[in-house]
């Protein structure tokens, strides 16, 4: 198990882990993300935000405090600009210690409208124990930021999430636990992804076996969500791969806005290899140019005619691409003849929504 750095910080009754690099950016993502989720849904929903190892709740680097993970989803709750309605957030963690701390984290980080749960348990025991409770699991759309440092969770618990309609997950996936795993031949593996067919890929070494090992996930996930999509992060120093991020939803505009997200943060190398069925293989997600995703609709979208939000999907789910990109190529092409648009959502020169589109 991990060892963290602590301190007191003055006047804090509780302590806080040592910051880093890759955790600043997981919870980046986090923020941007919760900073739109919780405006759209909360404008008509209550909802859960489940922190599936949810850690001690502060971080510290030089004399500053940072939140963590389940304050992160407090304050971008607080910043919603919206009123009226309730937010559960549930923490679990293993650590009683850690969990004595949180709480005390908490303490301080009261809101009126949010109720804090914590839950002194394994993550697979205690989700599987809260999703029997009907208030946690029938109504509310919930967010579940499932962190953990190595492969210590089951997929049959990830399963157990989604067959919520209303839920979306994002998970840390240490690639470097699975990489040893494999090399060690653990049948620890076949809980955590679910399959046993990654022994047929044990022989394979580096990128190849990383990306045949991500394939098989993502098809894993497909089994139970329309969008998976795992975001590659590389370490700074090394060119390696130090984790992915896998968002886990079915909804286009969520898959949308953690692409918007991922992106807006983006200033390392981060990409996802995969070997998708278009061909295609290595994106760098920083800026994508609208030629670049004219020519990917030209070789693999030419006659698609649908929604505009149908012509996303496809993109969303087999591409790096933004949202805001696929626009400006969909105009560029109408302007030149190669896509009809014939407006049902928009007024005049926008495309959105329902808005037809045929490209020629
Ligand atoms: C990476 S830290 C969490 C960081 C936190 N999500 C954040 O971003 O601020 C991992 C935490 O998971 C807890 N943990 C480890 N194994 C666990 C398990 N099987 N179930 C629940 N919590 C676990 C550890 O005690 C630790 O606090």
């Amino acid at each position: 198990m991990k060892k963290y750095k602590s301190k007191y910080l003055d006047g804090k009754q509780y302590y806080s882990w040592e910051y880093d690099e890759h955790t600043n950016f997981k919870h980046r993502l986090l923020a941007c993300y919760l900073g739109a989720w919780f405006p759209i849904l909360s404008s008509r929903f209550d909802l859960n935000y489940f922190d599936g190892f949810a850690g001690c709740g502060s971080y510290f680097r030089d004399d500053n405090e940072y939140p963590g993970s389940p304050i992160i989803a407090v304050n971008a709750w607080k910043d919603r600009g919206t009123r009226g309605k309730k937010l559960n957030i549930i923490a679990i963690d293993q650590d009683s210690d850690v969990c004595d701390n949180l709480q005390k984290v908490f303490d301080e980080n009261k809101h009126s409208s949010v109720e804090y749960i914590i839950q002194n348990s394994a993550f697979d025991a205690g989700i599987l124990q809260l999703l029997e409770n009907a208030s946690y699991s029938t109504i509310r759309p919930s967010f579940f930021f499932v962190d953990p440092f190595g492969i210590n969770l089951d997929f049959k618990t990830l399963e157990e999430i989604l067959k919520y309609s209303k839920v979306e997950i994002l998970l840390t996936f240490m690639y470097d636990g699975v990489s040893r795993c494999i090399g060690a031949e653990s049948g620890r593996l076949d809980s955590f992804l679910g399959t046993e067919e990654w022994r047929e890929l044990k022989d394979l070494h580096g990128i190849i076996r990383q990306d045949s090992i991500m394939d098989m996930f993502r098809n894993q996930l497909k089994q139970h969500a329309q969008y998976v999509w795992p975001y590659k992060v590389h370490s700074s120093k090394a060119d390696r791969t130090l984790y992915y991020l896998v968002h886990i939803s079915n909804h286009l505009k969520g898959a949308s806005i953690m692409r918007d997200c991922f992106s807006s943060i983006n200033h390392g190398r981060i990409e996802y290899l995969g070997k998708s069925n278009n061909q295609l293989s290595i994106f760098e997600l920083k800026g994508f140019k609208v030629s670049e995703v004219q020519n990917y609709l030209l070789r693999n979208c030419t006659g698609f005619e649908g929604s505009y939000n149908d012509l996303l999907s496809l993109i969303i789910d087999a591409t790096p691409y933004q949202n805001q990109v696929l626009r400006k190529a969909v105009k560029q092409f109408e302007k030149s003849g190669r896509a009809i648009v014939q407006r049902v959502t928009s007024k005049q020169t926008g495309i959105d929504k329902d808005d037809l589109v045929k490209l020629v």
